[in-house]
């Protein structure tokens, strides 16, 4: 029997071949480091705000990084500006994943997580980087969510069920549960609601695309047992009728959700009501 020395030993044959390998692979890793130290240079251009200097406009300020010492997504270039370049530059972030929804922002005239937004590579090209439309800004790309939350709030986004059962937890059939999917992602980042025509002029009265798939998200739980006065408290002009359907909220959604749906779907139960 062949011994595991003798198996393993390299015939000429095979040495040279390895040794080519080790020389292609080594090869291509010097073209890359080559390619790395290429700066690739891009400019970001962002909006910029301060509170505490009212008298000044707010302005797009320009920062250019190199794209081959940073990460592939928005956020890595937000971040990296503020490390290195401008520790003055404000945006809220926090996991990274896609799952806090604390980096929504406008970049490049779409509402979307900086986080989930992959940095066009392009080096002719600038990315141009706002807060959320149409809301208050706090600060640069600080949106203030005060009344967002509010609206969130109002519809009581909470389990209720004057009658739990004697023992044990709510039982859901597959089917029931089956119902929530595609509402109980939301991660609230306000990029629908921002992103609608009908939220951006009646948002004092209008709640919507994200708060009302959050109503119907707790309308169609199974476990809910105050269906009824959630919807009494849609049945007026102003806080679910502002919709006209422009699906906006579902082109713009990060995580891929159908707000329109939702709220056509609370439409179809009130007027069934
Ligand atoms: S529906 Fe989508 S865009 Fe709207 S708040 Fe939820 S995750 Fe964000
Ligand atoms: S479908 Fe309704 S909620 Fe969505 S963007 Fe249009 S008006 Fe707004
Ligand atoms: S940092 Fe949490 S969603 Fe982007």
């Amino acid at each position: 029997m062949q011994s595991l020395a003798a198996r393993s030993a390299l015939t000429p044959l095979k040495l040279r071949s390895a040794a080519l390998r080790g020389f292609t692979s080594s090869a291509a890793k010097r073209q890359a480091v080559a390619a790395k130290s290429t700066p690739l240079n891009k400019e970001f251009k962002i909006y910029r705000w301060n509170p505490d200097e009212p008298a000044k406009k707010p302005e797009l300020q320009s920062y250019t990084i190199n794209l081959n010492e940073c990460g592939p997504m928005i956020l890595d270039a937000l971040i990296k500006i503020k490390n290195e370049v401008d520790p003055t530059l404000t945006f809220r972030r926090s996991c990274r994943e896609g799952i806090c929804g604390s980096c929504a922002m406008n970049i490049n005239g779409q509402n979307t997580l900086a986080c989930l937004c992959r940095i066009d590579r392009t080096e002719s090209k600038d990315t141009k980087i706002y807060p959320l439309p149409h809301m208050y800004v706090v600060k640069d790309l600080v949106p203030d969510l005060t009344l967002f939350y509010k609206q969130y709030k109002s519809i009581e986004p909470y389990l209720q069920n004057d009658n739990p059962p004697a023992h044990g937890e709510f039982l859901q059939s597959p089917e029931e549960r089956r119902k929530l999917d595609g509402l109980y992602e939301c991660i609230l980042c306000a990029c629908c609601s921002t992103s609608c025509p009908s939220y951006w002029w009646n948002q004092d009265e209008y709640l919507g695309p994200a708060t009302l798939m959050q109503a119907y998200r707790w309308i169609a739980d199974s476990r809910d047992s105050y269906g009824a006065h959630r919807k009494e408290k849609l049945q007026n002009e102003m806080s679910l009728y502002r919709c006209h359907t422009i699906f906006n909220c579902a082109r713009t959604c990060p995580k891929g959700l159908n707000p329109a749906a939702a709220i056509a779907k609370i439409k179809l139960e009130l007027a069934a009501d």
